[in-house]
């Protein structure tokens, strides 16, 4: 397969100019300094990608979706920023989070103001005629990640959560943005239902992997390239793929032990977690949610062979290997 790398560099390059004109310095600097600064801190722009590249695959023009794009990955920001506020993480993308480097209700606030300029973005209708289907998906996408991150929660402190619960919550809180993603984009191209319909297939799928992918990382990435702290999901009583897994499987009174302690106390202390990844080794639980990521990503994978052919359809088959192979 041709290697699509350059051409998509070329294309980050115009999202992250976008970004940068765009989150300049606004008064109260109090809100702005930790908007930009979490802007800043790099990432992978998955979601403004899928969105500039399913708008090239339906219509051959990706630049169509580049306001889009940018309020998609503000809005992403901002769910990070809640996020690492939710779960208590000291650090992502290398730094310290925005709670800590200033205050919880700093990281509130910017939060805030971050949906708002997320919407601004969004094309109006002179713009795009597709505009009201576009604050559409953006709305629900808002909605339902919100949902599922009241599912996280909840399920940190409900014991009877099963792999369902698990697949409905990051259903939720993952797979609908980067869905939303590829929608509007989509969308931004004017895209007819049917290709519609195919690429939030995709996009859902890609979605699945790639939250399930994360769940493994967090405990076998290396911490440096991950930039987020290993084992914080065992810590924070997460009930991951791998738990659940793991609670099914593992039956030597050691493991039991360990898992018992991370069901009565919402998680464990971080001197537990190396034993909590060897025990999801001795059961093979890191094979299966291999195999897992493996399936969710050939189903994406087949959904994008149905696409009418493009360059930009192959280089959605490429960005999908890439991330198959990723380790932050
Ligand atoms: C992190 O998303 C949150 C998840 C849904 C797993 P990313 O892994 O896309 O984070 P960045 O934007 O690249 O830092
Ligand atoms: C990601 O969940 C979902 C959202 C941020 C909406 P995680 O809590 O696993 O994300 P990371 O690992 O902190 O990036
Ligand atoms: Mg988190
Ligand atoms: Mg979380
Ligand atoms: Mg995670």
């Amino acid at each position: 397969m041709t290697d699509y790398r350059e051409k998509y560099l070329e294309m980050l390059k115009i999202v992250e100019q976008k970004i940068d004109e765009y989150v300049k310095f606004k008064h109260p600097t109090s809100i702005y300094e930790p908007f930009r600064y979490i802007m800043d801190s790099g990432g992978k722009r998955i979601r403004p990608m899928l969105a500039m590249i399913c708008c090239g695959a339906v219509c051959g023009e990706p630049e169509r979706a580049l306001n889009g794009a940018v309020a998609i990955e503000i809005l992403h920001n901002f769910t990070l920023a809640h996020d690492d506020l939710m779960d208590n993480s000291p650090f992502r993308r290398g730094r310290q989070t925005i709670h800590l480097k200033w205050d919880e209700p700093t990281a509130i606030l910017t939060g805030d103001v971050m949906v708002g300029c997320a919407y601004a973005l969004l094309p109006n209708f002179e713009q795009n005629r597709s505009a009201s289907r576009i604050y559409e998906e953006f709305t629900k996408a808002l909605i339902v990640v919100c949902e599922g991150q009241a599912l996280d929660m909840e399920f940190d402190r409900k014991p009877s959560v099963v792999l369902a619960d698990y697949f409905e919550m990051i259903e939720k809180k993952t797979a609908a943005l980067l869905t939303a993603s590829a929608a509007i984009g989509a969308r931004c191209g004017d895209a007819d239902e049917d290709l519609l319909k195919l690429i939030k297939e995709y996009a859902w799928n890609l979605g699945i992997a790639f939250q399930l992918q994360d769940d493994l990382l967090d405990l076998t990435a290396d911490e440096a390239n991950f930039g987020k702290k290993i084992g914080q999901d065992i810590i924070e009583g997460k009930k991951t793929y791998l738990i659940l897994k793991a609670n099914e499987k593992a039956l030597d009174l050691e493991s039991r032990k360990l898992l018992d302690n991370f069901y009565i106390h919402h998680g464990l202390p971080e001197e537990k977690v190396p034993a909590v990844r060897a025990m999801m080794q001795q059961y093979g639980v890191f094979n299966d949610i291999a195999t897992e990521i493996d399936s969710f990503y050939r189903i994406a994978k087949s959904n994008l062979e149905k696409l009418p052919q493009s360059e930009y359809k192959e280089m959605l088959c490429w960005l999908t290997d890439t991330l198959l192979r990723r380790n932050y």
